[in-house]
């Protein structure tokens, strides 16, 4: 990995509702280098989305971030800034787009409205250049700078997808946020989607956040990914080696149940059991009821990610040395 761009250190996140108290990110700790791509990738319900709003402080309440630090290169702790930072960072520096992000373009503006909007409110920008650098943005994203007249419903799925990308793009951030980008898309337009946003990964250097859980969409496109399970990062890998030689049996159990990318057709076997219930977490190991090699350890002893050899981690007792 190169020279971080972010550093998110022992991350804690609780939902605190009338139901209980729930830690639904466990002192999570990972970088993302400058200009990688990391994949966050786990079952619905692990903490994926919590982890990537809490990043850019866009976290709700009953979500309250109660431990950690994020570090964000040049800026220090982005959980120490105060209104006024927060607010001239977030899409300058880092922006999202988020879970069916093609709905969350305003029905009754332009699109010149809308882009003009963010590029005013972050530059000293006129009216006039805006435009231009929207003109330019759409065609990044190979859209005709004359639709900048047009509203949303004018464009199709893909189309509006590629929008909000532009949005994302428009003040070059250094890390874009992407949750789930694609997933309300059809196969076809979802990798032509990841094909663009790569290009302009290439061509701009910013690192991505990549989070889907098409897991064998997220081999192909990121460089190294982090496995989550029940609010904890389980395992960290170079994208290439972690369905081959995984160093958790989640992992084991996630890629058993996503097709092969090549060779035979095989039986996916899935894993067996379901999340755990974050109200009443066990002793020891998260994964201990779903796991078939957990030992007397798992069921005592609390996990840790370590490193393993360089550029893998996991938290296994399984692979404790
Ligand atoms: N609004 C909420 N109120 C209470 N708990 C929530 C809320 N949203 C999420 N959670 C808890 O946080 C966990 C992680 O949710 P989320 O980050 O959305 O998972 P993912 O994006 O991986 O599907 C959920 O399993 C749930 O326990
Ligand atoms: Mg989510």
């Amino acid at each position: 990995m190169t020279t971080p761009q972010i550093s998110i250190r022992n991350l804690c996140v609780d939902y605190i509702t009338d139901a209980g108290d729930v830690r639904a990110v466990n002192n999570v700790s990972f970088d993302i280098g400058k200009g990688e791509v990391f994949g966050l990738a786990g079952e619905s319900g692990c903490g994926k989305s919590t982890v990537a709003f809490s990043l850019m402080r866009l976290h709700k309440p009953p979500a309250f971030i109660t431990g950690g630090e994020i570090l964000f290169d040049g800026h220090g702790d982005i959980l120490k800034f105060n209104d006024q930072k927060l607010s001239s960072f977030r899409w300058s520096e880092m922006s999202m787009v988020f879970q069916s992000a093609m709905n969350a373009l305003n029905p009754v503006l332009t699109l010149e409205e809308q882009f003009c909007d963010v590029i005013m409110h972050h530059t000293n920008l006129t009216r006039e250049q805006a435009v231009r650098r929207a003109q330019g943005l759409l065609e990044i994203v190979d859209i005709h700078p004359d639709r900048l007249q047009d509203y949303p419903h004018q464009f199709s799925g893909g189309m509006r997808q590629r929008l909000v990308i532009a949005i994302a793009l428009a003040l070059n951030p250094k890390l874009i946020i992407m949750d789930e980008p694609t997933t309300a898309l059809d196969v076809v337009v979802q990798r032509e989607i990841l094909q663009k946003i790569y290009a302009l990964k290439e061509e701009f250097g910013f690192a991505i956040l990549f989070i889907t859980h098409d897991l064998s969409l997220m081999v192909e496109f990121s460089d190294r990914i982090g496995i989550m399970y029940s609010g904890e990062l389980v395992e960290v890998a170079p994208s290439k080696q972690i369905l081959e030689t995984p160093y958790h049996p989640y992992t084991e159990g996630l890629s058993s149940s996503f097709p092969p990318l090549t060779g035979p057709k095989t039986r996916l076997k899935g894993i067996p059991g379901n999340p755990l219930n974050l109200l009443d977490v066990p002793q020891g190991c998260r994964f201990q009821a779903r796991c078939s090699k957990a030992h007397n350890a798992c069921f005592s002893q609390s996990t840790q990610l370590r490193q393993l050899e360089p550029g893998r981690l996991s938290n296994c007792h399984l692979y404790n040395k």
